[in-house]
């Protein structure tokens, strides 16, 4: 059919035609901000799942709701590599420019932007890759002590104040979040808390792999008690049906019930595959409905498509030893497996591999459900391994 028209968008944090199957955490996420503003009690909210499964077009969703609703919201991405401090700054001082503008908020603001100017200075020798403008001389004392969880306490307490004063919250919305080093998400954690006990209206709508969930609880032990967690994951049959039917018949285009419930079967509900075979279904029909038998064309194409992009982007970043490992992984099975099998398939002790899954854990392809075991943080990346390195060559090295 008309490609043109084709309505499904497989993509890194490309907004879905239909955003399924997430209306009900829109809507938790929406009171807890809604609280928070009001300065009653509520926890922040981490989401976390694994790739693929729309964490990132849910953040951006959620962030378009705070705005709409009148909260003053920033947005970033936590990259390997970047400190947090030096994503946070220039973000911070944008939102307190825009409060500043607001008459009531004027003098808090300004004061925050103070703090800013002092943090930034203080923190600059231990975190060389902070760079933000200066629009006001820093208060001294204020947040320039160059210790990072001192500092950022001090300048969310003033951004906090200044937004509570113009009767909105400063939403910080945050991707990617398991890559935050643990002492900065330690100092973050501690921050929020310090604002959740003064019932300021600043918090942070953050997104990550599962290791997120444990990253923080090792930062600080309270972290449970200020964030709910919740799972992002697959799409429930019903919402995967809508994920595909809704942006078809918005064209006027029907599947066959058979068709839609082989792309389920297929996809196990995964919403990036949901869009890669709606996509192919839509290019391999010639016209409504799509049939069962163009699906069984569009999943060669699909699965084609996933390995050259979606698989491919992971696989690339590995070492060759890396490889290996998560092949004996994929051998095993979808998993989770016990680090111990692991090792055995590859002959080894599993304190000689504990470096290399350490590290497979810090680029985000593996995480630990629990103490020794081991999981893919890629869906149905096992099936993709036995595809890209068949035979039995990866036991040899
Ligand atoms: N609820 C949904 N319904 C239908 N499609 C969705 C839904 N959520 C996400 N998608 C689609 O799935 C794909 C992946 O979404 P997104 O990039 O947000 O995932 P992610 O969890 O952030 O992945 P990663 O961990 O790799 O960053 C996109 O093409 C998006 O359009
Ligand atoms: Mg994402």
């Amino acid at each position: 059919m008309d490609a043109v028209r084709n309505p499904y968008c497989p993509g890194a944090g490309t907004a879905p035609p239909e955003l399924a199957g997430r209306d009900e955490l829109r809507e938790t996420v929406r009171v807890a901000l809604e609280r928070i503003r009001l300065g009653n009690p509520s926890k922040s909210v981490l989401m976390v799942g694994l790739r693929g499964v729309g964490k990132t077009v849910l953040l951006d969703q959620m962030r378009t709701d705070a705005d709409g609703a009148g909260m003053h919201t920033i947005r970033m991405e936590a990259p390997e590599g970047r400190s947090l401090p030096a994503l946070l700054a220039p973000q911070l001082r944008v939102a307190l420019l825009r409060l500043s503008r607001i008459d009531k908020a004027k003098d808090l603001a300004q004061r925050a932007l103070r703090g800013l100017a002092g943090f930034a200075g203080a923190l600059k020798v231990k975190f060389h890759d902070i760079e933000v403008g200066v629009d006001l001389e820093p208060e001294p004392g204020l947040a320039d002590n160059g210790d990072l969880e001192v500092d950022l306490a001090a300048l969310f307490e003033a951004a906090g104040r200044a937004a509570k004063v113009a009767g909105t919250a400063l939403v910080i919305f945050i991707d990617e979040l398991q890559y935050v080093q643990e002492a900065q998400l330690a100092a973050l954690i501690s921050a929020l808390h310090r604002c959740s006990q003064q019932k300021l209206p600043l918090c942070v709508v953050g997104a990550g792999l599962p290791q997120l969930r444990g990253r923080a609880g090792n930062a600080k032990s309270y972290a449970e008690r200020l964030f709910d967690y919740p799972e992002i994951g697959a799409l429930p049959k019903m919402a995967a049906r809508q994920a595909l039917e809704k942006p078809a018949a918005n064209l006027d285009v029907q599947f066959e019930t058979a068709a839609v419930d082989r792309i389920i079967a297929q996809t196990r509900g995964y919403p990036y595959f949901l869009q890669e075979w709606g996509k192919r279904a839509w290019e391999v029909a010639e016209a409504s409905p799509i049939t069962e038998g163009d699906i069984a064309k569009a999943s060669n194409e699909a699965v084609a498509a996933l390995d050259e992009s979606f698989f491919r982007v992971r696989f690339d970043r590995l070492t060759p030893m890396e490889k290996r490992y998560l092949r004996a992984m994929a051998h095993l099975g979808p998993g989770p497996h016990r680090s111990g099998d692991i090792a055995a398939e590859l002959g080894r002790k599993v304190t000689a591999l504990a470096p290399l899954r350490n590290g497979l854990i810090g680029k985000g392809m593996i995480w630990s459900p629990n103490h020794g075991d081991t999981a893919f943080t890629v869906p149905l990346f096992d099936e993709f391994m036995k595809r890209i390195m068949p035979g039995d060559d990866w036991r040899e090295g």
